[in-house]
């Protein structure tokens, strides 16, 4: 079954999306760098590295779908944050959006008819659940760590080992 307009407008929304998500996350590895967070910022890469995967499994899938990929301008990020709280705040709140980005796209293939894209995107359901939980664990750690030096730079040694893992969609 082909594509409905709809939901090929929709996707290539959320190819957008994934690659803004990027670019912000981008930003804050940039950020944590000047804040001499080496750590943070790997964590950061890594998470942009993720982005990029969400964006090109959303791409292959419209492809797949024989559908048209059309890429948009990407917004510029926030580019400045004070401190790492700040920026895991951020995450928490960027990623909530983004759930409901998926939410919506849910939605809409439910009422397109389209179980074949619905079961596509339960991947992404699936791991806005993970992001979220992830990135509200570490704000929790990180608002513990914030007065210690000691505590932030073992956190920092930990965020700094997270390794990039090509996900697999679909
Ligand atoms: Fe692509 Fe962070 O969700």
């Amino acid at each position: 079954m082909a594509l409905s307009s709809k939901m090929e407008k929709a996707l290539n929304d959320q190819i957008n999306a994934e690659f803004y998500s990027a670019y912000l996350y981008l930003a804050m590895s940039c950020q944590a760098q000047d804040l001499k967070l080496k750590g943070i910022a790997n964590w950061f890469n890594i998470q942009y590295q993720e982005e990029i995967a969400h964006a090109m499994g959303l791409l292959k899938y419209v492809q797949d779908r024989g559908g048209r990929v059309t890429l948009s301008a990407i917004d510029g990020p926030r580019t400045q944050w004070e401190n790492a709280v700040e920026m895991f705040k951020n995450t928490c709140e960027h990623e909530a959006i983004v759930t409901g980005l998926i939410n919506n796209l849910v939605a809409l293939a439910t009422k397109e008819k389209d179980y074949a894209a619905i079961q596509f995107l339960n991947w992404y359901v699936n791991e806005q659940v993970e992001e979220e939980a992830t990135a509200d664990e570490i704000l929790g750690e990180l608002q513990l760590a914030q007065n210690s030096p000691g505590a932030m730079f073992m956190l920092d040694r930990e965020l700094g080992a997270r390794t990039f893992v090509a996900p697999t969609i679909g």
